[in-house]
């Protein structure tokens, strides 16, 4: 089984977009795919409760006294993790996964925010703690063509691990009300109609490239 792990804990950087799109994805392409929602606001699985049936499937894995019942037939499972999420469950979180999505916002505070946290990252490598997962970033809500949006690029492509390797900057994702939409009928920008969606579907590709690549597992 493979566990792709959304995680950044500031608040509303798209952690639970970017893990419904995923799992829609991954599903859409035949896979037996499970969500985790290990957020007490239960974003995705209450997307996933509205999801329309005649879509590919997709199994919601409870999590009981942090515990994940997941199906045994699983391909992949995707975590979409809380805001405000503390070092310690990081830890205990991160050593499940094999690969691990950045999402992160272009805004000063959000930048400052994922700044800290992927220091403490770094710390945690440090102490041996799942050195082997493979850490990607995506800049998400972002409209283009602002200063904003050349900030948080020129950030997201310099990030050094202490080796001195990147961490893989991978998509940029627009600001866009399809994101919107797609949610509240419980389907993906990938389930919306391709002519609104082409942008996006673009924009997804590299990321969704990395994925499917050995360059996102250990
Ligand atoms: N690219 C985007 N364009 C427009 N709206 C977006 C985009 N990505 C996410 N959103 C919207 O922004 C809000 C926050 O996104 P989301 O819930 O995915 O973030 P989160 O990191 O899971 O938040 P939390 O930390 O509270 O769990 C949602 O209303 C979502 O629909
Ligand atoms: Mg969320």
């Amino acid at each position: 089984m493979r566990t792709i792990l959304i995680l950044n804990p500031k608040g509303g950087c798209g952690k639970s977009t970017i893990a419904t799109t995923i799992a829609g994805y991954f599903a859409m392409r035949g896979n037996n795919v499970s969500l985790a929602d290990c957020d007490p606001q239960c974003s995705s699985s209450d997307w996933l409760d509205i999801r329309p049936e005649n879509l590919a499937r997709i199994n919601n894995v409870p999590v009981k006294k942090n515990k994940l019942l997941v199906p045994n037939n699983t391909d992949i499972l995707v975590l979409d993790t809380p805001a405000g999420i503390h070092e310690q469950k990081i830890a205990s979180i991160l050593r499940v996964a094999q690969t691990m999505i950045i999402p992160v916002l272009p805004s000063p505070i959000d930048i400052r925010a994922a700044e800290r946290f992927i220091s403490d990252l770094i710390k945690l490598r440090k102490k041996s703690v799942n050195r082997k997962i493979k850490i990607a970033t995506v800049a998400n809500r972002v409209n283009e063509m602002t200063i904003a949006a050349d900030k948080i690029e020129d950030y997201l492509y310099n990030i050094k691990l202490p080796n001195g390797r990147k961490i893989p900057y991978m998509a940029l994702l627009r600001a866009t009300q399809n994101y919107v939409h797609a949610a509240e009928q419980g389907k993906t920008i990938f389930e919306l109609a391709p002519s609104r969606t082409y942008y996006d579907r673009e924009q997804w590709k590299p990321l969704l490239r990395w994925l499917n690549s050995k360059r996102s597992l250990p």
